[in-house]
């Protein structure tokens, strides 16, 4: 008899798996190490399943959730607090803590569904912030017992990705991560229109700040309570200088971001709106009418489902734009 999937992926996909194992602690993970969990079959760690699509309907594998939140100050000066963080804790907890307490750094992450573990392996952003800007260190375990701590400078962090994510690293399990905040007033507020919107407040503060935040998120990304989602589904690509400008003569309002001096990053839910993608339904799955890069599970779809609907948008938006988007997505 398996275990269900059905609540460990925020898409809402059905799926079982031989085996799901928690553990709370360093010790307890060391403990399924001794008890050879992971030479019985293969193995995958999962957080809350927030950017992840179950592909098949039935995984042969040991699941491993991290429950580690423990939460504790291991230095603090007048400019900075640093703080280290179970990897199981929820992320959105996390920044609710930094901002009753006056941290500066993390607010514009508020409410990013997943764990502390997870988002320091996507490295996940938003408003004009990536959390790689914030962490100082990642503590880690492997599956022969060898604990390393990898300091930021050593995870190789890019745009959703880190050295976490490679295949050679999939025995490696985090265990905590070493946070730094800042104590003095720091806001991030160049990105859309976050600074306009905090008009509507009398003042610039920490809960104001997140408020906005959630209020934008709230307003263009489905609840996967009510729509089963992953966020944004593909990643916005970075593209030639050269074939922006091409692009921009045939489509001038195509809005982009400065990478660098050769490269332009354009956004995917533009593109994939102007393919006509936009609140279309397909079958059990959809693109979301108020945010064309998220994919929505209308009830009851499959993976495979998702996938099918997902290359259908690459290769229009490649048709029309000669531009390839890639899944921010991990297909498992
Ligand atoms: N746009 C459209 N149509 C759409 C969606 C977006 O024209 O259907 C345009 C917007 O008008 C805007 C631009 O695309 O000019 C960017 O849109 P938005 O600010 O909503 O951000 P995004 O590029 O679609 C990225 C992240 C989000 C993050 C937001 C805010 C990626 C893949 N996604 O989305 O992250 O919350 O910026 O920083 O980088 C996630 O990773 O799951 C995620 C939600």
């Amino acid at each position: 008899m398996g275990v269900s999937l059905l609540l460990h992926n925020t898409f809402g996909i059905e799926a079982e798996a031989s085996e799901f194992l928690e553990y709370h602690s360093e010790d307890e993970l060391r403990h399924w190490i001794s008890e050879g969990v992971f030479r019985r079959r293969p193995y995958f760690c999962i957080g809350q399943g927030s950017n992840l699509l179950l592909t098949r309907s039935r995984y042969d594998w040991t699941f491993l959730h991290s429950a580690i939140r423990s939460l504790e100050v291991t230095k603090e000066s007048p400019e900075h607090v640093h703080v280290r963080v179970g990897s199981g804790v929820v992320w959105d907890d996390f920044v609710q803590y930094c901002v009753q307490n006056g941290w500066y750094g993390a607010e514009n992450l508020s409410l990013i569904p997943g764990e502390v573990g997870a988002a320091s392996v996507q490295n996940i952003g938003a408003y004009g912030v990536e959390v790689k800007d914030l962490i100082d260190s990642v503590e880690t375990l492997d599956v022969q017992g060898v604990r390393r701590v990898y300091q930021a400078s050593e995870c190789a962090y890019v745009y959703r990705g880190s050295i976490f994510k490679s295949p050679s690293m999939k025995s490696v399990f985090v265990l905590y991560v070493n946070f730094r905040l800042s104590k003095q007033p720091h806001y991030t507020l160049d990105y859309g229109n976050v600074r306009q919107e905090l008009e509507a407040y009398p003042e610039v503060t920490l809960e104001n700040v997140r408020r906005v935040i959630m209020e934008i998120r709230k307003r263009k990304l489905p609840d996967p309570a009510v729509w089963g989602n992953a966020g944004s589904f593909f990643k916005n690509p970075v593209i030639p200088r050269m074939q922006y400008e091409r692009l921009l003569a045939l489509f001038p309002q195509i809005p982009s971001y400065d990478v660098d001096a050769e490269r332009v990053k354009v956004p995917a839910g533009w593109l994939i709106e102007q393919a006509g993608w936009k609140g279309k339904t397909w079958g059990k799955v959809g693109v979301h009418d108020r945010q064309a890069l998220v994919l929505i599970n209308r009830g009851g779809a499959s993976g495979s489902e998702v996938v099918e609907l997902a290359e259908a948008i690459q290769k229009s938006v490649s048709e029309r734009f000669g531009i390839d988007i890639q899944p921010e997505v991990n297909y498992l």
